[in-house]
């Protein structure tokens, strides 16, 4: 990690530490709370459940920190989405999203944009750039894309969506602010499932929305505030706790991936292989550009349905389970979820187990379906 993600890393701990007064807890306190004791002129304080919490003030400013950027927690990834689109967008407006990112993304634009009059098209995440962006008001980028972990370079598409007076929104949920720093490449807005990597227990759904841009934030706060869906207070304690330890997990997560996606790759049973740290994947020479490390995600092709499921099924340290990014390494054969994929397409979320032990299951997990 650069200089400046250590900086971050390590004072992310300690943000609350010059408002301590003598005798207050050092970790964070849970307040459940609906209403606020707001007798005479109710300004300058929290006003009710809906409006803000401190909770998720602590939470917002941990974020804030790491993305450097101003942040706004919503109840799960998708939720931080629909706010981007249903805050920002309007009648008549068209947008771009990834053909080949994940899909509840284009089924929102698909159910509900289209029924709002906000017009969508979709591309593939590796040739996004071909074909410009004149009359996209809002262009949506997942770079690595789930589950193919394709890569489009960030920093040109932020000059072309510019150039043709559209927003840039990147769905960074597979690297984290440690992994890759869209707004420093110029993307307007970023969203992330902090269910993911983020929480990292796999015990809560959360996410945000970063922009540098007071307009976007308040939009998307507006939003938050009237439609009313809005982060628990206990999630957000959750949240905020795992983010302290999120750039060790991370760590330990990216560089057990590197290891285990180049064995995966010498293994008889894997037909092929993508993880963007393999200096023969299409996506490497961006990835070594605009990413801080190459993430905890591998996607790879075993021979068929029944020996994707008989690999991940027979292996003690791979649960069976849809998601990413928690401390419990998982895998799923993503064509059940109806992405495009083959049928012996598996998504192996590289978790926190130590990496000789893990790699030894699923050494022999993939030697019984070779
Ligand atoms: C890339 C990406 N973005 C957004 C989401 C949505 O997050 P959530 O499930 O918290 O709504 C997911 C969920 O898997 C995802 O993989």
């Amino acid at each position: 990690m650069t200089n400046s993600s250590n900086s971050r890393a390590a004072s992310l701990a300690h943000l609350r530490r010059s408002r301590l007064s003598v005798g207050d807890p050092i970790p964070l306190p849970l307040t459940m709370a609906a209403i606020y004791h707001t007798p005479g002129d109710a300004t300058g304080f929290d006003q009710y459940g809906r409006f803000s919490n401190p909770t998720w003030d602590a939470v917002e400013e941990m974020l804030g920190h790491l993305e450097e950027a101003p942040c706004v927690a919503f109840p799960s990834g998708m939720a931080a989405i629909s706010a981007v689109f249903f805050g920002l967008l309007k009648s008549g407006d068209r947008v771009l999203l990834p053909s080949d990112g994940y899909h509840t993304t284009r089924t929102l634009a698909e159910r509900f944009l289209s029924t709002f009059g906000v017009a969508w098209d979709v591309r593939p995440t590796a040739s996004l750039l071909d074909g410009g962006f004149d009359g996209y008001r809002l262009v949506f980028v997942e770079s690595p894309s789930n589950p193919t972990l394709d890569i489009c370079d960030i920093s040109a598409v932020a000059t072309a969506v510019h150039t043709a007076g559209g927003l840039l929104v990147v769905d960074n949920t597979t690297m984290t602010p440690f992994g890759q720093r869209p707004l420093d490449f110029g993307a307007d807005i970023v969203v992330a499932a902090d269910t993911k990597a983020p929480n990292g227990h796999s015990d809560v759904l959360f996410g945000h929305v970063a922009s540098r841009n007071p307009d976007i934030i308040t939009a998307v706060t507006e939003w938050r505030e009237t439609a009313g869906g809005i982060p628990g207070p206990f999630e957000a304690w959750l949240v905020h706790r795992g983010l302290e330890t999120l750039e060790i997990r991370f760590d330990r997560m990216c560089a057990s991936a590197e290891i285990i996606a180049l064995r995966l790759r010498n293994h008889p049973a894997v037909r092929s292989i993508r993880f963007p740290g393999l200096p023969e994947d299409p996506s490497h020479n961006l990835a070594r550009a605009q990413m801080e490390r190459f993430g905890f995600l591998i996607s790879f092709i075993v021979a068929s349905e029944e020996k994707a499921e008989d690999f991940i099924n027979g292996c003690e340290l791979i649960h069976a389970a849809t998601s990413f990014g928690g401390v419990h390494t998982v895998a799923e054969r993503r064509a059940k979820r109806g992405d495009a994929v083959p049928p012996g397409f598996i998504r192996l979320s590289v978790g926190c187990e130590p990496v000789e032990e893990l790699w030894s299951v699923i050494e022999a997990s993939l030697d019984r379906i070779a």
